[in-house]
């Protein structure tokens, strides 16, 4: 026994002297900070998930530049100093060049300041704020890119909708101003559908440790509106429809992106609507072979395939995103990959992906219906 390990120890040592084993050195690292944990874990696996398939679907076909690409999770919990931590910790001590990441805005906006500095590519999936890619003076941050469309985008979306579809006259607001995301997405809702002739009859705040919405939603039910505006993440949702079912408040409840999770309360939030970037009814070929590879690779607590959710499609987007730039720049040197990633066409699981100016892709969103079994889709609205 010691024999052969001694023996495995010399060949190892030959191998790696004669440099025929690939060492750490030889690979491309690509971080991925997503929050696995803290208030919206749902959103981490599936960004996780994602981009791990992704990764793994290149190795099968001997990675990128003839490098194995290797990887490096991180939870940034969605929240800006785990997420600040995160990104230092792979730039510093991973050495890694590429991250992948975060999903929240409020946590990628941070990570955005040290990779841009550090000249480090960021490519966020899902991070929807503007403020990801463009720094406060108006210009673009070089090396940060993102793989999903922007909330200026899916306010006007979710007005229109509210205006045309619901055919609803009068809106309340209710939001966290703390939250990036949910503060961005709800005044470009509000902007767009005051445009259209709708009337705000109310706006309220809450924050997020807050599980008590009865004063706010008190409120909502004297106002009787025919929409509720509530832009935040899964979690709050669950808690805030659930409370104004109680409260007997019929109004249609409409939101964004965030309300995508396998942990969305359906029988809470049944009767919403929402904006997305994705649906796994999508027909597109893309969209169809990724729900079958997804699928095959991760099952579900009963062994069942996974269904992968807008995060999930979207982190694989940015991944084969990033590496089709990598290959297209031939190096990996960020400054090189940036260029070609500005370049590039890539049709994805989420769509056809081209860039502009301030390095956000022009994009379709998809409308999706709640109702007590399932989330459905409504319809795909074009930019
Ligand atoms: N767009 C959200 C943000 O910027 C994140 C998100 C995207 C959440 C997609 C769910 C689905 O914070």
């Amino acid at each position: 026994m010691r024999g052969l390990k001694l023996l495995s120890f010399i060949v190892i040592a030959a191998l790696l002297l004669s440099g025929c084993v690939p060492t750490g050195g030889n690979q491309i690292k690509i971080a991925i900070l997503a929050p696995l944990s803290g208030p919206v874990p749902t959103f981490g696996v599936m960004t996780r998930d994602g981009a791990l398939l992704a990764i793994e679907e290149w190795n099968a076909k001997g990675g990128v530049l003839n490098r194995k690409i290797a990887t490096v999770v991180e939870d940034s919990q969605c929240t800006p100093d785990p997420a600040v931590n995160a990104a230092n910790k792979v730039i510093d001590q991973d050495k890694v060049k590429f991250i992948v990441g975060e999903v929240c805005s409020k946590a990628s906006i941070p990570i955005s300041e040290i990779a841009n500095a550090k000249k480090v590519l960021q490519i966020s999936p899902t991070s929807t704020n503007p403020d990801v890619t463009v720094a406060k003076d108006g210009k673009t941050k070089e090396y940060i890119f993102r793989a999903c469309f922007i909330d200026p985008f899916q306010g006007q979306v979710g007005a229109k909708f509210a205006l045309e579809n619901l055919k609803a006259k009068t809106a309340f607001i209710l939001l966290d101003q703390a939250n990036d995301y949910v503060k961005g997405l709800a005044e470009f809702f509000e902007k767009s559908y005051t445009a259209g002739g709708g009337k705000v009859v109310g706006k309220e705040t809450y924050t997020a440790k807050d599980t008590d919405f009865a004063a706010i939603l008190s409120k909502v039910a004297a106002a009787k509106p025919d929409v509720v505006y509530l832009p935040d993440y899964y979690n709050i949702v669950n808690l805030v429809t659930k409370q104004a079912k109680e409260k007997g408040i019929t109004a249609a409840f409409l939101g964004g992106d965030g309300w995508d999770s396998s942990d969305l309360d359906l029988k809470a939030a049944a009767g919403g609507y929402f904006t997305n970037h994705y649906s796994p009814d999508s027909t597109a070929p893309e969209a169809v072979a990724f729900l079958k590879a997804f699928g095959a690779k991760y099952k579900d607590d009963k062994g069942q395939p996974k269904v992968p959710d807008a995060l999930a499609a979207l982190a694989y987007d940015a991944t084969n995103l990033l590496l089709a730039s990598i290959k297209e720049a031939g190096s990996d040197d960020p400054t090189k990959v940036k260029a070609a990633m500005e370049k590039i066409t890539f049709n994805g699981v989420s769509g056809k992906i081209t860039f502009d100016k301030a390095h956000n892709p022009v994009k379709s969103a998809t409308l999706l219906k709640v109702t007590d079994k399932k989330v459905e889709f409504n319809s795909v609205v074009n930019p």
